[in-house]
């Protein structure tokens, strides 16, 4: 457990889909919360976490399940506020002595209206300014009868029991989920049961910076630390939080694979060891990764050449610091929480990905990770906090093996070549037409294949481009950007006559699922 300092949320995960959505609404509320899969909550966890408020999270179970999911019976002995959601609900009348029945045809799923009852609770302020409130509900079973000393304060065509609450233990247990954007007025209801708990709001980041800086310094006392620093959000603003707190104990190491776009290696350097002055490694190892790479075509042979180098090279250079006792990474909270999902289990191996595992244990390093509870809209912000550049935070998300898997097929110098200039001039075009910051993603992909043009009054035989963009919250699913066919067709002219070696301009428009973002 980490942060002891402020009021703090338990939310028990039972598995919902959605539960994280529930940390973003509290944390959008300044209130500090962490999401703990039910397994880990025992009656010594919650003595130890001592939190201001509770909250039971949905999830796909029922009840009546052998071994059906269930917080420790203390938890309503603490004396503190407790709201459960959905599943949440059902778990909570099961326990404290109401019953649920399952489904049999009175399921419910998607958009419903809540209707009052005759009392009010502080719960509800600001809740039926209309007859009805919508909410979104997706249950299978549904309770029937609530536990003593509960009331019903709002009900549904088949949910009775849409809001029940104990009013005088501060219970709270609702069917629906306020958590998603389906219950426009959701937050609403949050933001009474934090009030109504006792929170403050003091999770801001201007708090939450003074503390990270007090933390690293305890952890890392006088010794050194090293970071790799790739230009992405995250690295940057742990490394620049990470400096701010130990100055120059902090060494950064920024390896250049040569897979990197126009200008970026330039535009880290300076930023990190002109304007912040950091002592920054550039670590300038294209001959090498280029040279493995050559000849190679294999999607997933291209990744584990260049995770393999990325790590010897990393290696070799953090060696040059000398003593450096621990390795910052840019680690966020939901990295964190999916390590423990709920659900967890193995899941196929699409991709390779490409991070510094591994290498804490061979070189016998610690980690710091100051980020570790952080949302990456909470890395943002803490980054403006520390006067870190908006352009340089609201960058596009760019992967640890770069260019290469814009590439498929061969790696050539020529083909990066082409690839760089007119993957600047697709972005140049989006940021004049003032669609940067509507798109999560947005790069050009140099497709193996050269088709026949005519120019001018000439043939030409050159390669073909992919334009992708998207629109994601997370990476893990996408949908392309509907550009107008105009902006296609200015940006298909000017990469065609702004990049020589491209005749060809194409424009992917494939979902993840069942396409990927990247191309390789
Ligand atoms: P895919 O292509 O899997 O990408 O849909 C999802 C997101 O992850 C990024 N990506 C990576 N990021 N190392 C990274 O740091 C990698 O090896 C890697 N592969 C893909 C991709 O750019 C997208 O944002």
């Amino acid at each position: 457990m980490s942060d002891t300092s402020h009021d703090r949320l338990l939310i028990i995960d039972f598995g919902s889909q959605v539960t994280q959505l529930i940390a973003r609404r509290l944390r959008e509320l300044n209130v500090y919360c962490e999401i703990h899969p039910y397994q880990n909550v025992t009656d010594a966890f919650l003595a130890e976490f001592a939190p201001k408020a509770v909250i039971f999270s949905g999830g796909p179970a029922s009840v009546f399940d052998e071994g059906a999911p269930q917080p420790p019976a203390s938890v309503f002995d603490m004396g503190v506020p407790i709201l459960g959601i959905c599943y949440g609900q059902q778990v909570m009348m099961h326990m404290l002595g109401g019953k649920v029945e399952q489904g049999h045809g009175t399921a419910e799923f998607g958009r419903a209206y809540v209707t009052p009852s005759d009392d009010r609770i502080d719960l509800l302020n600001g809740w039926f300014l209309e007859a009805k409130e919508q909410v979104w509900m997706s249950h299978g079973d549904h309770v029937s009868q609530i536990a003593p000393g509960f009331e019903v304060y709002g009900t549904s065509p088949n949910a009775p029991f849409a809001i029940t609450a104990d009013v005088a233990r501060n219970f709270f247990a609702v069917q629906f989920h306020p958590e998603v954007h389906h219950t426009p007025n959701g937050k609403t209801l949050y933001e009474n049961f934090v009030k109504l708990a006792g929170f403050t709001g003091d999770w801001t980041m201007g708090a939450y910076r003074e503390e990270a800086i007090r933390k690293i310094r305890e952890q890392v006392g006088d010794a050194k630390v090293i970071c790799g620093l790739s230009g992405g959000v995250d690295s940057s603003v742990a490394a620049v939080l990470i400096h701010e707190a130990i100055g120059d104990q902090l060494t950064c190491v920024f390896v250049d694979h040569g897979l990197l776009r126009q200008n970026e290696a330039d535009e880290v350097v300076t930023m990190f060891r002109d304007h912040y002055n950091m002592p920054l490694i550039h670590a300038d190892e294209s001959d090498l990764f280029l040279g493995e790479l050559e000849g190679q075509s294999d999607p997933e042979t291209k990744r584990k050449i260049i995770g393999k180098l990325f790590i010897d090279v990393f290696q070799k250079h953090a060696n040059e610091v000398g003593g450096a006792k621990f390795l910052a990474q840019g680690t966020l909270y939901p990295d964190v929480i999916e390590s423990v999902s709920f659900s967890g289990g193995p899941s196929v191996t699409i991709k390779s990905h490409h991070n510094v595992g591994g290498l804490p244990e061979k070189m016998g390093l610690k980690l710091v990770e100051p980020l570790r509870e952080l949302f990456k809209d909470e890395v943002r912000a803490l980054g403006r906090e520390l006067g870190l550049p908006d352009s340089f935070i609201g960058r596009h998300p760019f992967p640890g093996p770069g260019l290469a898997i814009r590439c498929p097929g061969d790696i050539t110098r020529e083909k990066l070549d082409i690839l760089r200039k007119a993957d600047a001039v697709y972005i140049d075009q989006i940021r004049k037409h003032g669609l940067y910051d509507d798109i999560w993603q947005a790069f050009v992909a140099i497709l193996p294949v050269r088709t026949v043009g005519v120019m001018g009054d000439f043939r030409t035989y050159d390669y073909a481009c992919a334009l992708r963009a998207v629109t994601s919250v997370d990476g893990m699913t996408a949908d392309y950007y509907p550009f107008s066919h105009e902006f296609l067709g200015e940006t298909a002219t000017r990469i065609i006559n702004e990049v020589k070696g491209i005749n060809r301009v194409t424009y992917d428009i494939t979902s993840k699922p069942p396409g990927t973002i990247e191309w390789e």
